[in-house]
């Protein structure tokens, strides 16, 4: 079975390649390197090299259709995209042009290649201001940023395109909030520059590379004050896609990944200080724009029909980020 993978030396792509090599899937990874780093390649190869890699750019729709030309691909999983939230504010364009127009490129192709297997990103922030806990059901409500409203297009034009075309078989995943790194060390969350997530945040005030961490607001309805949000290891994410694809059924089918529990900011540092015995300094600091207080989900569809659940806990989420920030 042969698979394309974009944006795949990116933080998730990166892990699902290696749990879809691990059973046995062969890839062609896809990847312009905008928000990754070409090392990822080597130390992909060390735990599985099962692929061959391409610096493509997905909006590049010649390029990628001399892909589709040269192999036998049974089936896409689409992670190529921008995803910083506050970059979207500032540079809309960017983020319609790529997220959008990269999807859109590859059904394309997809259809004329008679690839009719795809698995899309998508994110929590589709649900908006929904109710806890978000259930893919759920009608979207308007994110707050241009980032979210290109995930909720891209999920608008997959299902159009599905109903026009009864063939075609669509996955799409909502994540939760992806930390932790790949049991190995080799492969993580290389974030290039100061860190927006809190993970990656929280391990270079670790590291002592930033002063301490800054909490954003401890005045949300929430048991200790501070932003509740459903982590998830990025191992059981990567797992996830595996089911998912395995799943795939004529139309599209719409999926939460999340562990369905919330777990709120000073948790998750003390998680932190446990799983590693180390202080994490902090502060608290006004709330960050555009923020909601509690975002988790309910997973039961995903368990209910694709046999997945998460298997790893907050500890194992904190130890392997660790691990791979002090790794770098
Ligand atoms: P990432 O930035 O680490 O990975 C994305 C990869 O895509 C990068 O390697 C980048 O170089 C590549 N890329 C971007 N545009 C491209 C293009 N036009 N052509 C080729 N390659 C391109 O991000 P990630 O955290 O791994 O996220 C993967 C996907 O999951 C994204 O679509 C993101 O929006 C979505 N998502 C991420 C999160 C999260 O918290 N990390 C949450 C929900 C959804
Ligand atoms: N936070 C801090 N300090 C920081 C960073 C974050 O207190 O330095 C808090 C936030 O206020 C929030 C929580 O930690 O309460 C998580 O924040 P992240 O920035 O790590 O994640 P978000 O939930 O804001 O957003 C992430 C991705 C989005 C995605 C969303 C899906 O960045 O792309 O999860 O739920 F859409």
């Amino acid at each position: 079975m042969k698979l394309l993978v974009t944006g795949g030396t990116g933080y998730i792509g990166s892990h699902t390649c290696v749990a879809l090599m691990d059973q046995g899937y062969s890839l062609i990874i896809l990847d312009n390197f905008s928000n990754s780093k070409s090392s990822v390649l080597e130390n992909l190869r060390k735990l599985n090299d099962n692929f061959i890699f391409y610096n493509i750019d997905v909006t590049d729709k010649k390029a990628v259709e001399q892909v589709f030309s040269k192999h036998e691909i049974d089936g896409v999983i689409h992670f190529a995209g921008y995803k910083s939230v506050e970059e979207s504010v500032v540079e809309p364009l960017k983020y319609y042009l790529n997220n959008v127009v990269s999807t859109m490129i590859l059904v394309k192709v997809c259809k004329k290649y008679n690839v009719n297997k795809f698995v899309f990103s998508s994110s929590a922030t589709v649900y908006g201001e929904n109710k806890v806990p978000f259930k893919e059901e759920m009608e979207l409500l308007p994110t707050t940023n241009p980032y979210g409203e290109t995930k909720a297009m891209s999920e608008r034009i997959l299902m159009d395109v599905a109903k026009a075309d009864p063939n075609f078989s669509v996955s799409i995943l909502r994540y939760f909030n992806p930390v932790g790194a790949h049991e190995s060390g080799l492969i993580g969350e290389n974030t290039k520059g100061i860190p927006n997530n809190i993970m990656p945040y929280i391990s270079k005030v670790a590291k002592g590379e930033l002063d301490k961490l800054k909490i954003y607001g401890n005045d949300y309805p929430t048991p200790d004050g501070t932003g509740v949000r459903d982590y998830i290891h990025v191992m059981d994410l990567a797992e996830g896609h595996v089911a998912a694809y395995k799943h795939l059924s004529k139309g599209v089918h719409i999926y939460n990944l999340g562990t369905g529990k919330g777990t709120s900011v000073l948790e998750l540092v003390q998680a932190f200080e446990k799983a590693n015995g180390m202080k994490v300094p902090y502060e608290i600091v006004e709330r960050r724009p555009g923020d909601i207080a509690v975002c988790y989900a309910d997973v039961s569809k995903a368990e209910k029909e694709l046999g997945w659940k998460a298997k790893r806990n907050l500890i194992d989420m904190c130890r392997d980020a660790w691990r791979f920030e002090s790794s770098i």
